[in-house]
């Protein structure tokens, strides 16, 4: 019999008795996720649960087990070696004679051609800057990690990074990298991430009731691929959103806008629908081409070079010239895997369907940006404002920088309010050592955003940045008293007591964060 109050009316609607406790049981798992450990979709829809186990998206992001021991230098004079033991795996730094030690709280990556760490520590997570790669099968440095002096487990993991590899994260807004406890709701990518919420579903398993990706309109149908694979240069939410905010069936553009170079072919990890859009085939077949054209998430049998030369011939058979290579076999030559310029020691399948292979080096990085689609009209001017200051940031371009500012100080005038516009203000006019005015901004965010520890933290460092070390010191410390791993902050707070001549308080400071960083004293069993 079937006993769930609320499922009664439905059950009987539904009418078969298997049926019924499947959804009950699946319902059930929705309330109570840990007490059943059945998949909630598996009694229904027992292919895809199995096909999609297959794909790596399903193992992107898990706690350690039995991962290799090894070793490596990293320049100037540091060396990183992991170790796994009953307890669990951590990786160990040497430094100047000194030794620190972190527990791998999650791998992030399924290993298919790298794996990731983040250590934990109090809520925060920080990524590791040790990473294995498979085909070497060896750990080196991770992406990003390659320039920098002293590499350290030191840099926040925060919302972006987490949305796209795991299933659902509880990123707490307002904070570089806390996260509410148990830190993931889902842990891998899970079926909701395509699918959008299930409860619906459950409740009346019929076709329309969840959301299928094949029956949406193209932009509807791209925007749930494109959340995770389409990194562009920068990504600028909508007022007041953040990017947890994207549900299946949204167009992207309804939480946030993605920004590309102009006319750019680099080819880089996360540019898969870039390049796909370049190709001729997308370019000329009105929509139709889609990821989904190629890639079923869960498909019934492995795909190997004839599933992909079928998908081709969806086209192109019969089409092709006399003359045209006989070979079936149409990725070897038309999608070839090659080195991305930001892939680490890997390499990738470029998505750009070419007639011959494109050569390897260096292209043309235009300033220009551009929306992969655009926003509502209102806030298209506003998002490529912010879209040109984030990326002058980060691809430390003054002349980018300059052109979203003056951009943002006309669309001010017509919405004083937008904490965004005002954030993109004061980080342009503080780069632009302009941090008086820089600290006009930040203060009207502070007073729009109220405790919160970003917010202090970039008053404090306009005061500091304008000499003003008192009144510097009791932001940077509030900041701290709201995010006491908040570590940006306290390197400016240490900068403070040392211009007050306080180098005792810088000393203990100092002391405190690194005895906060430690995760794991002593815990390795070695
Ligand atoms: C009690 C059985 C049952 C359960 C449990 C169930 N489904 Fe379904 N689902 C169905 C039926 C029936 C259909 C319609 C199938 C058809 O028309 O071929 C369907 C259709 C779908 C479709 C296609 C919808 C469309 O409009 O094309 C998707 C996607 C889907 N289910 C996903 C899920 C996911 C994800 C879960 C788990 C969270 C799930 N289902 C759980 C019975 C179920
Ligand atoms: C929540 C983020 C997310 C979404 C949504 C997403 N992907 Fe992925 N996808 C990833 C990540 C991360 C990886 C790499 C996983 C790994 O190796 O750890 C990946 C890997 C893949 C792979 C590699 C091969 C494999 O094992 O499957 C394919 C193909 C793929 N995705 C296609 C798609 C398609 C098609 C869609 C849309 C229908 C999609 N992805 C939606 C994040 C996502
Ligand atoms: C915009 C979404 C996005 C962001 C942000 C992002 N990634 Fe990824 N990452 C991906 C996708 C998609 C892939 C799969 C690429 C492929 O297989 O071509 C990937 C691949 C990886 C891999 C290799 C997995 C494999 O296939 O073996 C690692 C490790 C990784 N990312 C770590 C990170 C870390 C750590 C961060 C944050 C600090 C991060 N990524 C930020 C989307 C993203
Ligand atoms: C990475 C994105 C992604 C994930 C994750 C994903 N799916 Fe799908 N799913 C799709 C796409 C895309 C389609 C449409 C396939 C098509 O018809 O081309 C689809 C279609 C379906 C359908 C309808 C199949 C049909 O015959 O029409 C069902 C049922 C389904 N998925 C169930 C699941 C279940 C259950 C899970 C989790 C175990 C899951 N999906 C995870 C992308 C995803
Ligand atoms: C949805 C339909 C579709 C699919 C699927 C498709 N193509 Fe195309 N392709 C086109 C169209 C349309 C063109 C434009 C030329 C034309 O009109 O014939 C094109 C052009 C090309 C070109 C010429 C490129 C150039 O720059 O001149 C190559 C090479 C090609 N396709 C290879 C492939 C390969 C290989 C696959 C499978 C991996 C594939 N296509 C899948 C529709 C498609
Ligand atoms: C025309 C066919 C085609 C389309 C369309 C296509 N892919 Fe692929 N994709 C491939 C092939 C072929 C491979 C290589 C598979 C292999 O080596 O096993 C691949 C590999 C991948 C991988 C694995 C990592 C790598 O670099 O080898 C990811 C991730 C991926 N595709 C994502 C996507 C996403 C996201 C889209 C949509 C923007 C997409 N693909 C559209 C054919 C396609
Ligand atoms: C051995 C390498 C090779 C294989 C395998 C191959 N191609 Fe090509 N293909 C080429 C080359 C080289 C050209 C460019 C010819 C030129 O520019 O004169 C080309 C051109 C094309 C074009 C554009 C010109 C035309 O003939 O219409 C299309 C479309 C195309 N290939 C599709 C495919 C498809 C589909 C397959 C798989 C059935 C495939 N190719 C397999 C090497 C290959």
């Amino acid at each position: 019999m079937c006993r769930g109050v609320i499922l009664v009316a439905a059950c009987n609607w539904w009418g078969r008795h298997s049926a019924c406790l499947a959804r009950l049981r699946a319902f059930l798992f929705l309330l109570f996720p840990l007490a059943l450990a059945a998949h909630p979709c598996e009694s229904c829809h027992p292919k895809e649960v199995a096909g999609y186990s297959h794909s790596s998206m399903a193992r992107s992001l898990r706690r350690p087990g039995n991962e290799p021991e090894g070793a490596f230098p990293a320049g100037s004079g540091t060396r990183f070696s992991v170790h796994s033991g009953s307890k669990g795996t951590w990786q160990r730094m040497e430094r100047a004679g000194e030794v620190s030690e972190y527990q791998v709280e999650y791998v992030i990556g399924s290993g298919s051609h790298a794996a990731g760490y983040l250590i934990r520590i109090a809520d925060h997570l920080f990524q590791s800057p040790v990473c294995y790669y498979t085909n070497r099968r060896a750990y080196d440095l991770a992406p990003g990690f390659e320039r920098i002096s002293e590499p350290d487990f030191t840099r926040p993991v925060g919302e972006e990074c987490v949305l796209c590899h795991s299933g659902r994260a509880l990123h707490v807004p307002g904070t570089a990298n806390q996260y509410t406890p148990p830190v993931f709701a889902e842990e891998a990518i899970s079926c909701e991430r395509c699918h959008g919420t299930a409860e619906a579903h459950l409740r009346r398993p019929v076709p329309g009731s969840i959301v299928n990706p094949a029956k949406l309109a193209p932009a509807a149908r791209d925007s749930i691929c494109e959340q995770c694979h389409l990194a562009g240069v920068t990504r600028i939410l909508n007022p007041g959103r953040n990017f947890g905010d994207f549900h299946p069936g949204q167009r992207l553009e309804e939480a946030f806008t993605v920004y590309t170079r102009a006319g750019a072919r680099a080819f880089k990890v996360i540019s898969h629908a870039e390049q796909l859009a370049l190709s001729a085939c997308a370019r000329n077949s009105r929509g139709r081409l889609w990821c989904g054209t190629c890639h079923d998430p869960h498909p019934r049998a492995a795909p190997t070079s004839q599933t992909y030369s079928a998908r081709c011939q969806t086209c192109h058979q019969g089409r092709l010239a006399k003359s045209h290579p006989a070979d079936t076999n149409c990725v070897s030559c038309h999608m070839t895997r090659r080195r991305a310029q930001d892939g680490g020691h890997t390499v990738f399948t470029d998505h750009r369907i070419t007639r011959r292979p494109e050569p390897d080096g260096p292209v043309p990085q235009p300033e220009d940006l551009v929306a992969w689609r655009d926003p509502e009209p209102a806030l298209q001017a506003r998002n490529l404002a912010l879209a040109y200051v984030n990326a002058g940031i980060s691809g430390r371009s003054p002349a980018q920088i300059v052109r979203g500012y003056r951009m943002l100080t006309e669309i001010e005038r017509a919405a004083p309010n937008d904490v965004g516009v005002l954030k993109g203000i004061g980080r342009a006019l503080l780069l632009g050592k302009e941090p008086v005015e820089a600290l006009k901004a930040f203060e009207r965010v502070l007073q729009s955003v109220p405790n919160s520890a970003t917010s202090e933290e970039d008053v404090g460092t306009a005061l500091l940045e304008s000499g003003q070390v008192e009144k510097a010191a009791s932001h940077l410390e509030r900041a701290l008293e709201l995010d006491p791993l908040l570590l940006s902050a306290a390197t400016a707070l240490q900068e403070v007591y040392r211009r007050q001549g306080a180098n005792e308080k810088a000393g203990a400071l100092g002391d405190r964060m690194r005895r906060a960083m430690r995760n794991s004293p002593g815990k390795s069993g070695q």
